[in-house]
């Protein structure tokens, strides 16, 4: 039996269990997929025992996407970019570890507004963390010319923007105004918009009447943000499909099958919101 797991701490809230578990019945695969709380200062220990291949990889969340990074024998490049790696393979001895966060957000847009990237060259970002990161990495990788990063603290989107490249900027919350009438997509990656809360003054309707707006929060489902852009029928993808579409990559490396993303899976995870 091929055996796979979640490692964070805590990790009760994880949904991975449900969606890895809910692929391997549809696929009638004779694998599992646990969680396991495994505390900081057990983290190196645990990924030491992978090399002796009793899983075959496994998904690594809060508080250890960055700490894992250096465990790792090896971790690939994009992975090394956003500075976390949230994905591990255990193979002939070592361990592997990649970022599918990106993947995840690409496959959401992908599906849920096909042809979403034809034409656009400029986005602009909310936020400069750890979560923006995987974004930035995912934008520059289907070609935009230009991303703005706006961010509370501005010196932080200056410097993500200047480690990023040239084809970014760093920006105060408060430029949206400037930059909205020529940006095609926005994208929020701060929690702003979990437990009802907004972003103040940031006005959706300077915006091209063909821009998407996307969010990483899904708790709600419905952000203000997006219920914002809704409201001005404007194109709008929630952040659920991420989280699923960044669950694809691993499985299929664990248990040989790349996996869909239906409705059927997408509505199990619902009812836990
Ligand atoms: P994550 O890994 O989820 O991205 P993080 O690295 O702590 O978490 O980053 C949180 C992001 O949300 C940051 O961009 C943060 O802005 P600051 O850099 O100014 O802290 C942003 N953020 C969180 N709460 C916010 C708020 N109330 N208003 C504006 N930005 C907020």
């Amino acid at each position: 039996m091929t055996k796979a797991f979640v490692i964070g701490h805590p990790i009760a809230h994880s949904r991975s269990p449900l969606i890895h578990g809910t692929w391997l019945k549809a696929y009638g695969i004779d694998g599992s997929y646990e969680a396991i709380d495994v505390a900081p200062d057990a983290l190196s220990e645990f990924v030491a025992q992978l090399r002796a291949g009793t899983f075959a990889g496994g998904n690594v969340t809060i508080p250890h996407k960055e700490t894992v990074f250096a465990l790792c024998d090896e971790v690939d490049p994009l992975a090394r970019r956003i500075g976390a790696v949230n994905t591990l393979v255990a193979r002939n001895g070592r361990v592997w570890g990649t970022n599918t966060d990106y993947l995840g957000f690409l496959g959401n847009l992908d599906q849920q507004a096909p042809g979403w990237d034809r034409d656009l060259s400029e986005a602009v970002v909310l936020g400069a963390g750890g979560a923006a990161r995987a974004v930035l990495v995912a934008l520059a990788e289907r070609g935009l010319k230009h991303i703005a990063i706006l961010n509370r603290t501005i010196d932080k989107a200056r410097d993500l923007a200047a480690e990023m490249g040239t084809q970014f900027s760093g920006h105060a919350l408060s430029e949206f105004s400037k930059l909205a009438p020529t940006a095609g997509l926005v994208v929020n990656t701060t929690s702003i918009g979990m437990h009802g809360s907004r972003f103040e003054d940031l006005d959706l309707g300077l915006l091209p009447q063909t821009a998407l707006v996307t969010d990483i929060v899904y708790t709600p489902l419905v952000t203000p943000l997006l219920a914002d852009a809704r409201a001005r029928h404007l194109r709008s993808v929630d952040g659920l499909g991420m989280l699923l579409h960044q669950a694809v990559p691993g499985f299929e490396a664990w248990f040989g099958v790349r996996p869909d993303v239906t409705p059927e899976l997408r509505a199990a995870v619902e009812k836990t919101l």
